[in-house]
């Protein structure tokens, strides 16, 4: 028997100690927000991705009174971004939520399991890092690779 550790590394910062590009894909993530469909949660979260072409797309959580049915803002995002340039890298995902009251949260939302799989696949895919970066009113979260997401995760090495 031998216990083992996984660890991680990710950076704290405020928002204005993010670089001149993140901090404008962040204004994208919350400014995204405003597209959400959220009639059941009313938990608006955008995001938005800058890929190696340069461009950035956007996508918010849709969602659909068959829950399951609905989708993140992660996914929609990362999945319109992949089918809109199939050939580009995502190079960094940001992401912002919004709740009721219409305030953006204190601290970071993180993305949810079914998302950090997609994430980390896409990440693989095009065989580079995707940064992450996650928005909080208090702090925001930087990681410099979705792998750092989800040490667990189910690999297609597998199969
Ligand atoms: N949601 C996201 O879009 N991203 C996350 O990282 C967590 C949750 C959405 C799904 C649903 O529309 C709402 O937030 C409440 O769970």
């Amino acid at each position: 028997m031998e216990k083992a550790t996984l660890t991680i590394g990710y950076t704290r910062l405020n928002a204005d100690e993010l670089t001149a590009d993140d901090r404008a894909l962040v204004e994208q993530a919350k400014a995204a927000c405003a597209t959400s469909y959220v009639p059941y949660s009313h938990f608006r979260v955008g995001a938005a991705a800058r890929l190696s072409t340069g461009e950035t797309v956007c996508g918010s959580n849709q969602e659909n009174a068959a829950f399951p049915s609905g989708t993140c803002a992660e996914r929609c995002t990362i999945f319109y971004a992949n089918a809109h340039r199939p050939e580009a890298a995502v190079e960094t995902l940001a992401i912002a939520a919004r709740r009721a009251d219409g305030h953006f949260t204190p601290e970071p939302i993180t993305p949810c399991g079914a998302c950090r799989q997609v994430l980390i696949e896409t990440e693989r895919r095009y065989g580079r890092p995707m940064r992450i970066v996650l928005y909080g009113e208090r702090e925001t979260l930087l990681l410099e690779s979705a792998s750092d997401l989800l040490p667990f995760r189910f690999d297609a090495d597998a199969m």
